[in-house]
């Protein structure tokens, strides 16, 4: 009986262990949020007045309009719009676009 257990806690702990968590870190977009926007954007999205960033917490853009204000940025905006954010691929925008839609 001991010994079925084991083997069943070991087989699971095994398969556990191979998840591939880099990943799945990468394309989290709280977590990409919270190390590339919430500095002016602030952690739940409130905005920032002292760097003029404004609220993304209920923003009426949709979550494709993000992720392009995110990836290519508008040569009306101001930076770090004017251009795509360095470093951030489409998928991770997506992600980071999805988690802002959650933000209230
Ligand atoms: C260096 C400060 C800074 C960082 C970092 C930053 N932003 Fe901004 N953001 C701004 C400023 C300033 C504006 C206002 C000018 C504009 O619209 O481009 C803005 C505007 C926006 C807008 C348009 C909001 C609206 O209602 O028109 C979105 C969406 C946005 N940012 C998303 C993001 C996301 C997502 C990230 C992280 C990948 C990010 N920003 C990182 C400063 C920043």
């Amino acid at each position: 009986m001991k010994c079925k257990l084991f083997l069943a806690i070991t087989v699971v702990a095994t398969s556990l262990g191979s998840l591939p968590k880099p990943l799945v870190a990468a394309d989290d977009g709280a977590a990409l949020y919270k190390s590339k926007c919430a500095g002016c954007h602030g952690a739940k999205g409130e905005g920032k007045p002292a760097v003029k960033a404004p609220a993304l917490k209920g923003t009426a853009l949709t979550t494709d309009q993000i992720a392009e204000h995110i990836t290519k940025g508008e040569a009306s905006s101001k930076a770090p719009h004017k251009k795509g954010i360095a470093g951030v691929s489409a998928t991770q925008a997506n992600a980071i676009a999805e988690f802002i839609k959650t933000l209230k």
